[in-house]
């Protein structure tokens, strides 16, 4: 078997090992295993295509290879064991502009080598040179979108520019502008290749991407990074046709419709319009600020009372959001939870599709502290059972749990699905003030007669409530005190 037929049978391994992973991650119970797949068919890859470089390398091209393949595989072990799952968002925003400009540069090689007289000097003519000359176009394009586009998405994301939207007057027709040109470029380019056209569309491209996603409001980055994602994996498969590697193309095209699929789900999750998405630009119309109109007083309740309530439970619904990952509250919620199976309530978890920060944030967090999968449930599933449970434990979620976005037409969240919480007989919410959630809307449930506020951070205030729980048999001592 030539180097080749061998490299061309590991890409097939390795396309199936990253169906096999993306299969895997699609439920956090076989999670693990999908990681371990992902990280098998990388290897595999990765083998292969040294394997295949080798053959026609000099000794300083294989030097060059390993130590790039060193410092790429150091520079992303050090990140992934650093970044907190807070910091997600921007890490992936990042990685993404690395796949963008590795894409455009691949298109730029793929220009020089043939049209430039490069040093592999290919042979290519007729049709088959006009379809190389649109694949250096696409590839290009799609590239340099995805780079700017996800570099100004991880400068939003980590605060280190405003994530307030960018009005520019016009700014839908300039969008439509930049495509229009780059329609124009690559017609004149695959008729008549010149350098000029290629930087050109570089520059339509590069302005486009930063332009795409500085128009977004912040409250809907998440969405645009799993765009970004699915953007960097058509730039992928770009590079795919243009280096005649069939595992790229495979590769780019599983993360570009995956990509797709995960930020239509999250569009219908938050009540979005996907096509929006794709154009840039929206979000800018979401009301950030909060209403004014007096809700009326909320009520609150201790630790210690919560404690009480609870024991009274027969069932009891934990929804948790963004504030137990801030509070790394997953711990002793899952004790909490543990401990009341054990005197026989029925416990169980309703997850929202955009609860805390990215996809899946809250499975995660859970499925860490070892929570049983079977009572971890999605919205769809345990919405109806609301009515019939004692008590509901709102644990640092708050606009997923907004009574407004089924009931009142004129909130910026109006139609967005979330949690009926407040068809519970009581309601327990946990956070640290009366301040807003991430869309920045009051939410009228925390005023509701049967909810009740639980200030203070939420891991302390759990590990409160499991303290009067502990201390039902003797008696109570002294707790701590609700704060603000
Ligand atoms: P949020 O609406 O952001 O509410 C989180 C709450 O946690 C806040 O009200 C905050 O109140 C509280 N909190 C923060 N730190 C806390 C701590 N240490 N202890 C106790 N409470 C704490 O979260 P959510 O309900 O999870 O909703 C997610 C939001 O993100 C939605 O608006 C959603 O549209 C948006 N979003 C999510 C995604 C994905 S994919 N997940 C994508 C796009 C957008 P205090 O400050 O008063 O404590």
């Amino acid at each position: 078997m030539t180097t080749a037929t061998a490299a061309e049978a590991a890409y097939v391994v390795a396309a199936l090992l990253f169906i096999l992973s993306l299969a895997g991650l699609s439920q956090h119970r076989t999670s693990r295993s999908g990681v371990v797949w992902g990280i098998a068919g990388m290897v595999i890859a990765l083998a292969a295509t040294v394997g295949l470089a080798s053959r026609s390398a000099t000794a300083t091209g294989l030097v060059l290879i390993a130590v790039a393949t060193a410092v790429g595989a150091g520079i992303g072990l050090w990140r992934a064991r650093v970044v907190e799952m807070t910091g997600m968002p921007e890490l992936i925003a990042i990685m993404h502009s690395l796949v963008g400009l590795a894409a455009a540069f691949v298109g730029w090689n793929g220009y020089l080598d043939v049209d430039a007289g490069g040093h592999t000097g290919q042979e290519i003519t007729g049709s088959l040179l006009r379809i190389h000359h649109a694949e250096v176009f696409i590839g290009v394009f799609i590239g340099a979108v995805t780079f700017t586009g996800s570099v100004v998405a991880y400068l939003k994301l980590s605060a280190r520019i405003k994530s307030r939207p960018l009005m520019l007057p016009g700014r839908h027709a300039l969008n439509l502008g930049a495509l229009a040109a780059f329609v124009a470029l690559t017609a004149a380019f695959v008729a008549r290749p010149h350098m000029g056209l290629l930087i050109a569309v570089t520059v339509v491209a590069l302005a486009l991407g930063a332009h795409l996603v500085a128009s977004i409001g912040g409250g809907d980055m998440p969405v645009v990074v799993s765009m970004l994602n699915s953007y960097s994996g058509w730039a992928a498969a770009a590079s795919g046709f243009l280096l005649a590697n069939n595992l790229l193309i495979v590769t780019g095209a599983l993360v570009g419709s995956s990509g797709a699929y995960l930020s239509y789900i999250m569009c219908k999750a938050m009540n979005r319009s996907f096509l929006s998405v794709i154009a840039g630009g929206f979000g800018g119309e979401t009301a950030v600020a909060s209403d004014g109109a007096d809700q009326g007083e909320h009520r609150e309740i201790s630790a210690e009372e919560t404690a009480e309530l609870l024991q009274d439970a027969t069932s009891v619904i934990i929804t948790p959001g963004y504030g137990m990952a801030v509070a790394q509250a997953q711990y002793p919620v899952a004790e909490l939870a543990r401990k009341l199976r054990e005197r026989g309530v029925d416990v169980r978890f309703g997850i929202h599709p955009v609860a805390g920060r990215l996809p899946g944030h809250m499975n995660v967090l859970l499925a860490e502290a070892n929570v049983p999968y079977d009572i971890v449930l999605e919205m769809d599933e345990i919405n109806d059972d609301f009515a019939a449970t004692s008590v509901v434990l709102v644990i640092g979620a708050n606009d997923t749990v907004n009574p407004s976005a089924a009931e009142d037409p004129a909130s910026p969240i109006a139609g967005m699905p979330v949690l009926h919480v407040w068809e519970a007989a009581q309601v327990v919410v946990f956070k640290r003030s009366m301040a807003t959630g991430y869309a920045g809307v009051q939410n009228p449930l925390f005023f509701r007669e049967n909810s009740q506020m639980l200030f203070g951070d939420a891991k302390q205030r759990v590990e409160d409530i499991l303290r009067g729980l502990d201390a039902t048999a003797a008696p109570v001592p002294a707790m701590v005190g609700t704060n603000r």
